[in-house]
């Protein structure tokens, strides 16, 4: 990224890290989601990284509830000064480390994880150059047999539901000014022998067709306000996920040989 986009992205997110449970996201239904679903797979007790760790709110309930420990990473020295404190004030902050770093590459200087997971946070970076070099060193930072937990936002999961919405007379929804979607296709040429994307779940497919979909068309056609926890949002939230493929967060799982 040159300096001065990182820098106007940097801002960004430094002016979001007070917004609390919002900090990540407006989304927060989408945050539980994503949360439950590391809850889901994390294995308990495992040393876990988290990669663009915001205010620390997924990794702190990971040590809290699957007795994990490890090490949160920002560029944001906001995000990181919450979580810490956040940690803290919850007694758990003798089993996990916040650091400010920024990627690429994902640094490696902490002893090797069980699991690494990003949610939403290598979209930031500017380029798909730079988003290979992230993702790619992500197997430096692992244990062998270890796994990334890749979630973050894809072009086809955004057009499948666009292709709805647009039938529905929606306008399409675009990436946001500083968001750069992957291209599913293009992150799996990237596996190696050694470190290769395992599988790809739809992590939040059944939450983005009821709410970008149906709940948008029924808003505009009542003129209400659209409400991130409108009651179909709440209700989408609880059903299993996989309901299609729709939605541009994926969860991509890579593992290291
Ligand atoms: C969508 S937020 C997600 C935060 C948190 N993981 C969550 O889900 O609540 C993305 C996070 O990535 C961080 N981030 C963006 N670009 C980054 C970079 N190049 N290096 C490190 N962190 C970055 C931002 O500061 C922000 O906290």
């Amino acid at each position: 990224m040159n300096n001065q986009a990182n820098d106007s992205v940097l801002k960004f997110w430094d002016e979001r890290a007070s917004l609390g449970d919002l900090a990540g996201t407006n989304d927060f239904v989408l945050t539980g989601i994503e949360q439950s679903y590391l809850l889901d797979t994390i294995p308990r007790g495992s040393r876990v990284l988290d990669i663009g760790c915001g205010n620390g709110s997924s990794l702190i309930k990971l040590v809290d509830q699957k007795g994990c420990t490890g090490v949160g990473i920002d560029f944001s020295e906001e995000m990181v000064k919450l979580a810490k404190q956040a940690s803290q004030s919850q007694g758990l902050g003798e089993r996990v480390e916040w650091h400010r770093r920024g990627v690429p590459p994902v640094p490696n200087e902490w002893a090797q994880f069980d699991v690494a997971y990003s949610q939403r946070c290598l979209i930031n970076l500017a380029s798909a150059e730079q988003q290979k070099e992230a993702v790619l060193s992500v197997k430096d930072t692992l244990n062998s047999g270890g796994i990334y937990i890749m979630i973050e936002c894809f072009m086809e999961g955004a057009e499948e539901t666009n292709l709805l919405r647009r039938r529905l007379g929606l306008q399409a929804m675009d990436a946001p000014w500083h968001n750069l979607f992957f291209h599913l296709h293009e992150v799996k040429s990237w596996s190696t022998p050694s470190f290769y994307m395992e599988k790809v779940v739809h992590v939040s497919s059944t939450y983005h067709l009821l709410s970008r979909v149906v709940n948008a068309k029924l808003a505009a056609d009542s003129g209400e306000a659209l409400r991130y926890d409108s009651a179909i949002n709440l209700l989408a939230a609880q059903l299993p996920q996989e309901i299609g493929e729709f939605g541009p967060v994926k969860a991509c799982i890579w593992r290291k040989t």
